[in-house]
């Protein structure tokens, strides 16, 4: 029975759909219409469910009190503390760049949540798998690429591969399939019969991702996956690693000592210096920890210098200007707002600037305000 129903203003785009499929002479009721409206409706509301879930997700790593320490050789009696009681929260759909220094902890931490060492201490749930309880549910479920890579340089690309789904149980057919695919999505089409020893550098870390990814992980480990790339093929294996995340939906959680890498790639940062993580959050949170923008005026003498930096002090936000020869240092709140009003005081005061730079904060700022030293010491 057809169902009155008033078409609103709002409801053109459905009245469109009507008329169509009514021309294709396949509508029985405006119930039956509307169905596939219902669908499309149905499926934004799922797509809106995913997008907020890859936001607010659900924990996929939860780490309370993660430690490990290792007997130093030689020196008797000697531990070395490399992590140090970590808590940490990864969810769905995240990438999540872990940011230290060389002998942060990065790499023991990562080899803990992935079973390949013991904690000394804590505890963590990996994809629902207790971390202690149930090591074959943690590795089953997650992909790892380590540090220094998989692959043997004799062996082709496509045995490597085939080597590694067999690891899993997966069987011959199903592992080229999902192989060849995973080569295609990482840019790697050509490389099957290949062997690894003389593929490109940032060819053979695109194939240590695939292997890592052969038995469908929600979750992969991701050792300094652009270490000794060039910057060309660095910003290629981003794009790469983004396409994991946005096109299969896999969590991703990466160590890294390029500020610039963990600034571009991830979601979110987790910062560990010393065994403890020093800071958390996203790239641009981070970035407000240190305190403003940082100004550099240059003039023409170092008399002007010294009259700009009496005229700087007085800025909103402004900290002690720093004077060397002819140039001006000083942080403000906001080098937005602070600018036009530094460069009207100067003109007011007959003084003129022959060079003015303001400068957002980096990692690294954050990096220095919270341990004192550079990323790169
Ligand atoms: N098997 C081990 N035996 C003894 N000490 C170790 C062992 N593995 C790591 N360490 C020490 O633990 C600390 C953390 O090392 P880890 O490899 O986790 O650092 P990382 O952050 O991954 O550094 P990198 O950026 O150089 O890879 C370092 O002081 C390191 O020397
Ligand atoms: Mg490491």
């Amino acid at each position: 029975m057809m169902t009155a129903r008033a078409i609103k203003p709002g409801d053109v785009a459905m009245a469109h759909r009507v008329r169509a499929i009514t021309s294709e002479g396949t509508v029985r009721s405006i119930s039956q219409a509307f169905r596939p409206l219902r669908h499309a409706r149905l499926a934004a509301q799922e797509r809106l469910t995913n997008i907020e879930a890859k936001v607010q997700g659900l924990p996929i790593i939860e780490a309370q009190g993660l430690k490990r320490t290792f007997k130093a050789r030689g020196a008797k009696g000697k531990l070395i503390e490399a992590v140090r009681g970590i808590d940490l929260v990864v969810r769905e759909g995240e990438i999540v760049g872990f940011l230290g220094p060389n002998g942060a902890g990065k790499t023991t931490t990562l080899k803990m949540l992935c079973t390949l060492l013991e904690p000394t201490g804590g505890s963590a749930t990996v994809v629902g798998a207790d971390l202690r309880t149930d090591s074959v549910g943690v590795r089953r479920r997650i992909g790892y690429v380590s540090q220094a890579g998989s692959t043997s340089p004799e062996a082709r690309a496509g045995e490597e591969i085939m080597s590694q789904a067999e690891l899993y149980g997966i069987s011959r057919s199903v592992a080229q399939k999902r192989g060849e695919a995973l080569l295609a999505a990482l840019d790697l089409g050509d490389v099957w019969d290949r062997p690894c020893g003389k593929l490109s550098g940032g060819q053979r870390r695109r194939l240590d991702i695939v292997m890592g990814l052969i038995h469908e992980p929600k979750l992969v480990f991701l050792d300094e996956p652009s270490t000794g790339l060039d910057p060309q093929s660095r910003a290629n294996l981003w794009t790469h690693i983004r396409k994991l995340r946005d096109e299969l939906g896999t969590t991703v959680f990466l160590t890294t000592h390029y500020m610039d890498e963990a600034d571009s790639l991830s979601d979110r940062i987790l910062i560990i210096d010393n065994g403890t993580i020093v800071a958390e959050g996203t790239p641009a949170e981070l970035k407000k920890k240190v305190s403003g923008d940082a100004i550099t005026l240059t003039l023409r003498t170092a008399g002007d210098a010294e009259r700009s930096a009496l005229i700087a002090a007085g800025l909103a936000g402004a900290d002690t200007p720093v004077t060397e020869a002819n140039v001006v240092r000083l942080h403000v709140s906001d080098g937005g707002s602070a600018l036009p009003v530094l460069l009207k005081g100067l003109v007011d005061a007959g003084i003129e600037a022959i060079g003015v730079e303001v400068n957002r904060p980096t990692l690294d700022d954050v990096f220095l305000t919270l341990t004192g030293r550079s990323l790169r010491d």
